[in-house]
């Protein structure tokens, strides 16, 4: 899909299901086009680590929704860290950046996105960030639902083995114990949780240009979609 006319694009929705590279494919987007990133995964992940902290049980809906309602959230963009983080998070001020990383987050927060009024607080929030234009969002739903007039959507998709392996690397780079076998196992655990839910499931907008990443660099992807967008239409650009 092409950019028709000279105005940039406002918004680069993306999604895809766990570890499939559209994090990684959307930080660099951003950076080459100096536009806004957002994860939206961090902020449902936000949420989750909310409601063990404060030992709200995960199945308590209301409770959990009303949590979600109250979290005094804020992502600001990494700023010079040696940690290898990308952007910070902060709830009620504390820097909880990597603790959105860990197993037991992964293990709840499907359940806790799965949740109506969950995902109704946190698409008001993705929305109002999105007014800010120039923004590639990242997610499972920001083509079909929070950003659906977004003028270019991507899908992007890997095997699950390779998901599985991508995410294994990144855990023991940042110095955890990682278990391939585990990881693939919360990786098609959650798939399945995205996918089947009620409200909002993981799936390609109609007009998402769909990339597998399987077996191409996340450099090399990024490449592709700025040639797309970049490249002239009618010979007028
Ligand atoms: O990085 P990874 O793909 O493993 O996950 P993430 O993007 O951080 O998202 C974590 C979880 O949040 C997903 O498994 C979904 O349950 C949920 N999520 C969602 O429901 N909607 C979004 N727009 C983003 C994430």
């Amino acid at each position: 899909m092409a950019n028709e006319t000279t105005e940039p694009i406002a918004m680069i929705a993306i999604d895809g299901p766990a570890a499939s590279g559209k994090s990684t494919v959307g930080r660099l987007l951003a950076e080459r086009l100096h536009y806004l990133y957002l994860d939206t995964g961090c902020m449902y992940r936000a949420v989750t680590w909310a409601a063990l902290q404060q030992k709200v049980a995960i199945g308590d809906e209301t409770a959990v929704t009303q949590l979600a309602h109250d979290i005094q959230m804020e992502i600001f963009p990494a700023n010079g860290e040696e940690d290898g983080r990308h952007y910070t998070v902060h709830v009620a001020g504390q820097d909880i950046t990597w603790e959105l990383r860990t197993p037991t987050v992964d293990a709840n927060v499907s359940q806790v996105s799965s949740y109506l009024g969950v995902r109704q607080e946190m698409v008001k929030r993705q929305r109002a960030f999105g007014q800010r234009g120039a923004v590639v969002m990242v997610g499972r739903d920001i083509g079909t639902v929070v950003m659906p007039d977004a003028p270019l959507k991507l899908y992007i998709t890997a095997s699950a083995e390779e998901r599985a392996r991508r995410r294994t690397q990144d855990r023991s780079e940042q110095g955890h114990i990682a278990n391939y076998d585990d990881i693939l196992a919360d990786v098609l655990r959650r798939d399945q949780i995205d996918s089947s839910r009620t409200h909002s499931p993981l799936r390609p907008a109609a007009d998402a240009i769909r990339i597998d990443s399987t077996d191409q660099p996340p450099a090399a992807i990024v490449n592709a979609i700025l040639q797309m967008i970049q490249e002239p239409v009618n010979g007028n650009r």
